[in-house]
């Protein structure tokens, strides 16, 4: 039988559906089923696995999985020895110190002696040891903003993203001490050139879609006398393409700009007198 990449993806939580879509943007069908815990897709040789995030490191190196979606600070924490194939960009979260709203928190110094939960007792100690402060963890894997309520912590020291899971639990998040966001990652050697290659065939199609939702196509009619200076402006992938329109003196201008520019050039282009700016997202979009 032909071989199959194995991806896992987390259950249900803060990466799930945002990785899913970005596997489904490169054309790839499948189900989704969260009920389920192992599924094949139906066009491409890439079988999903659905699991608690904190478990996947663990699975790729044992070979259970090859390649995964996760949050860097997994990655991070469990300091197994992977690589990370592409940092994804979505998720962004933040490791934070969190205390009870009726505690005072004046930084990471009055943490000293204190019993503090949390699930990244590596990411937290290097910070706390840089710091020359000593604390004590408890260290679970779930729930952790229980524990200051049932007197098992002081403080806690945990994932927040959008703060509704602290606001529910009385807690107030005072410190962020480090930054995540999804990436994918893999095992160094997958240990098979038939993976590899598949492999290989998913990192084209996710530069793609990645490359595709950092750019804007636009359009835009422009005096013709200005477009040497609108060439300068917006690049495009090579150059833009220019058609004559039927009024005299006005060009129409199609082109691709980058969304974090996007503004910018916007602006300028006005200020260059073009019209009609049509702006639209793009699919994919390859070198
Ligand atoms: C993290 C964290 C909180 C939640 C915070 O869990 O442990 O439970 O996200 O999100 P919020 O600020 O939007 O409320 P994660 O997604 O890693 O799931 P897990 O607890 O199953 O590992
Ligand atoms: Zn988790």
């Amino acid at each position: 039988m032909a071989q199959m990449l194995r991806i896992a993806i987390q259950k249900s939580g803060r990466l799930s559906e945002k990785s899913l879509e970005i596997i489904k943007k490169c054309g790839i069908k499948f189900g989704s089923d969260e009920r389920v815990l192992k599924e094949q897709a139906s066009n491409f040789p890439l079988e999903f696995l659905y699991v608690r995030d904190d478990d996947i490191p663990a699975y790729i190196r044992d070979g259970v999985a090859d390649i995964g979606i996760v949050g860097r600070n997994e990655y991070d924490e469990q300091a197994i020895d992977l690589q990370v194939l592409r940092d994804l960009g979505f998720a962004k979260c933040r490791l934070s110190i969190a205390v009870p709203q009726n505690m005072q928190y004046t930084g990471l110094a009055c943490l000293q002696g204190m019993r503090i939960a949390t699930s990244y007792p590596n990411i937290l100690g290097g910070i706390l040891k840089e710091q020359g402060v000593q604390a004590s963890f408890v260290q679970v894997s779930g729930s952790v903003e229980v524990t200051p309520a049932v007197g098992i912590a002081d403080a806690i020291c945990d994932l927040v993203s959008t703060g509704a899971t602290l606001a529910m639990n009385g807690l107030k998040e005072v410190q962020a001490i480090y930054t995540s966001t999804a990436v994918m990652i893999g095992r160094k050697q997958i240990g098979s050139s038939e993976k590899e290659a598949i492999l290989k065939r998913l990192m084209l199609r996710i530069d793609a879609v990645m490359r595709a939702a950092s750019y804007k196509y636009v359009i835009f009619n422009l005096p013709e006398e200005h477009l040497d200076q609108v060439s300068h402006i917006v690049g495009g992938m090579k150059s833009p393409t220019v058609t004559r329109l039927m009024e005299a003196g006005w060009v129409s201008v199609q082109t691709v700009v980058a969304e974090d520019t996007f503004w910018d050039v916007f602006e300028q282009l006005k200020a260059l007198g073009a019209q009609g700016i049509l702006v639209t997202p793009i699919e994919k979009m390859t070198e």
